[in-house]
């Protein structure tokens, strides 16, 4: 038997302003997503904004049901959205952000583990990591999925 520690790497940034241009640009669009968000329940109003490695973006919000299991969160909207268009083309990075009660929540928005399974599929598929760029009081840079999500269920 062996006790094990695992290290995780992250970038926490003061402010937006200190992300490269193109990351900042692309937190801006995830912001600006969370007006398209449809959370009558929760009224937690989520953007994701998702760049392909070509420099396409799409974005999504998500999108809540009355039938609670029904609604989807931003990230697998988005994700899911890019990846039905674009079939062939990696993903080079996510940025995933929220508006809660008129302003910007408090911490870091960080995705659920469906999403975070889901994101981890198609760094999988392309072999190649996504950055993940979380938004909040505390802006935290992932340099890829697979540091958000340790022991990732990749079996099949
Ligand atoms: N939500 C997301 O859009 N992304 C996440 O990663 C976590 C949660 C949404 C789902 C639901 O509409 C609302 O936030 C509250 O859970």
């Amino acid at each position: 038997m062996e006790k094990r520690k695992l290290v995780i790497n992250y970038t926490e940034y003061s402010s937006k302003e200190d992300l490269p241009a193109e990351d900042a640009a692309l937190l801006a669009k995830a912001e600006e997503m969370t007006r398209c968000s449809y959370a009558p329940y929760s009224e937690f109003h989520v953007g994701a904004a998702l760049r392909m490695a070509d420099g396409e973006v799409f974005s999504g919000a998500n999108q809540e049901n009355a039938a609670f299991p029904s609604g989807l969160c931003a990230e697998r909207t988005t994700l899911y959205y890019a990846a039905a268009q674009r079939p062939d083309e990696p993903m080079d990075a996510i940025a995933i952000t929220a508006e809660y009660k008129g302003g910007v929540p408090q911490g870091t928005v960080t995705p659920c583990g469906a999403c975070r399974q889901a994101m981890a599929q198609y760094e999988s598929k392309f072999r190649r990591p996504i950055k993940v760029i979380l938004g909040g009081s505390r802006i935290l840079v992932f340099e890829s999925v697979a540091d958000l999500l340790p022991f990732v269920f990749d079996s099949i």
